[in-house]
């Protein structure tokens, strides 16, 4: 039993943070407040609360206080993901993607299902007056087909802000597609034949693969790291005994773990390329949401021979609605702008204008700065919440862009059982097998999406998933 003050003191704080009386994130009583409500000596507060300092539950800020830590009841540890590399196959996407994603739709459920923005963003009303605007001034009906390349604004803007991700291109280099999925569909059918194998991340967006599989194409799955994403030791290896046809990956805040490839890797994943001539589809879709001041470079633009096809859209960014999207294809223009033209002949101008309005002058960079701001505070929150509620052995990928997270649950939970749980309570996640090629993969890890403002509806949600992990333990 603690016999000095100090130690009693510190007990005693520790005692309420685990009761919640001090919520993570929360500023404890200042050293000279405490000092006097307990009349002993600043000396003993500051011991006290050094002590809590080295068992990792508060931290100081400074000039400002003592603050419980954010995940105070276990320390944060990333998902663990095997980092064993299978053989190529082909993919069989689980059924449960279509089911999920028309539950998604419904408003009976509170969702962290789908990967869509937050919805209480003022650039809504922006894209609204903007459409407004372009309906009126621009030509748009009566003016038969867009170009092939899609409406030249829109290349314009998407060409000047890719300088940002550190690439050097012309609007002629860019062609405007329905979207990020519909980008790599487009690339996809352009670069393979059925029965070629693909090098993919995994765990990987369902998204991918349901196209990989529709396609005949054959996968290899390269174990990815939650915080680093795609090992290149592993597509190394990999390249050394497969004929792989394309690289497939999402460096920039992957989906579902929300890794950041470091620009070192960005690096030697092009070399890998060049050495085994070979291309790579870089999904840049969340390539701006990151929670850094400078946006990272794309694997693109360590790319000198036009190796690397990167597709992105404003799904995330701004909304999927706008159905926008594009392709930076490098070497391979000519093929994409091909199978865009059998595909859909060209694609609406009307939102290309929109969009194209909105990235020039309509408040996009302001947008992003609070959505990303949002993002990390909403993403601080998940990571609190989980580490009250859900079972001590819970692991949870810590995003640093983006909006998906990655929860692995406790040895002996059911990711599915989780997922048909909650759905009969009006919950909505994702689990984890739907991110594997083939079913037997992740079944113990969910996504969950943090987009969305927490509410105290979705707070208990939270609270209602950790019980019923706890209670399948
Ligand atoms: C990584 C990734 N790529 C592509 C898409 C689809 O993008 P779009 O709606 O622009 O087709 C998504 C949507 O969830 C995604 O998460």
């Amino acid at each position: 039993m603690e016999t000095t003050l100090y130690g009693k003191i510190a007990n005693q704080i520790i005692g309420q943070i685990r009761a919640g009386i001090f919520k993570p994130g929360e500023k404890l009583p200042s050293v000279r407040s405490l000092s006097r409500k307990r009349s002993v000596s600043i000396s003993t507060i500051l011991t006290a609360y050094g002590i809590l300092e080295d068992q990792g539950l508060v931290e100081v800020r400074p000039k400002s206080g003592y603050y419980v830590r954010r995940v105070p009841v276990h320390e944060h540890r990333p998902p663990a993901i095997s980092q064993r590399t299978s053989v190529p196959r082909k993919v069989a996407t689980p059924q449960r993607v279509m089911e999920v994603m028309r539950d998604s739709s419904s408003p009976q459920f509170i969702s962290f299902a789908a990967a869509l923005p937050g919805t209480d963003f003022p650039v809504i009303h922006q894209l609204k007056r903007i459409f407004a605007r372009v309906i009126r001034s621009a030509p748009f009906l009566g003016i038969g087909y867009d170009s092939p390349k899609g409406s030249e604004p829109l290349r314009r803007q998407v060409a000047r802000r890719a300088l940002d991700a550190g690439i050097l291109c012309s609007p002629e280099e860019i062609i405007t597609t329905a979207g990020c999925q519909s980008a790599i569909g487009l690339c996809l059918r352009a670069l393979t034949s059925a029965g070629d194998i693909i090098a993919v991340e995994t765990p990987c967006y369902y998204g991918l693969l349901q196209q990989i599989e529709a396609y005949g194409l054959k996968a290899i799955e390269i174990p990815s790291d939650a915080e680093r994403g795609m090992s290149i030791d592993a597509l190394r290896l990999a390249f050394e005994q497969w004929p792989i046809k394309v690289v497939l990956s999402i460096p920039s805040y992957s989906n579902p773990l929300g890794a950041l490839m470091p620009s070192q890797h960005k690096q030697q994943l092009v070399s890998l390329i060049e050495q085994y001539d070979v291309p790579m589809i870089e999904d840049d879709i969340y390539g701006e949401l990151g929670y850094q001041d400078r946006r990272p470079p794309a694997v693109k633009s360590f790319d000198r021979h036009g190796r690397v096809l990167l597709c992105s859209s404003t799904s995330k960014t701004l909304e999927p609605q706008l159905g926008v999207g594009w392709v930076i294809p490098g070497r391979y223009q000519e093929q994409i702008e091909y199978q865009k033209f059998i595909n859909s002949v060209s694609i609406s101008r009307l939102p290309q204008l929109a969009v194209a309005e909105m990235l020039d002058h309509g408040g996009y960079d302001r947008h992003l700065r609070l959505a990303r701001e949002s993002y990390r505070q909403r993403r601080d929150r998940l990571i609190d919440l989980v580490g009250q509620y859900f079972p001590g052995e819970t692991r949870i990928s810590r995003p640093q862009g983006g909006f998906v997270a990655w929860i692995q649950l406790p040895r002996g939970a059911s990711a599915l059982q989780l997922y048909l749980d909650a759905r009969e309570e009006g919950i909505l996640i994702s689990p984890g097998e739907l991110f594997s090629a083939n079913s037997g993969k992740y079944q113990s890890s969910i996504r969950l999406t943090y987009s969305d403002a927490w509410t105290a509806s979705r707070i208990e949600a939270v609270k209602t998933l950790g019980e019923l992990v706890a209670r399948q333990l």
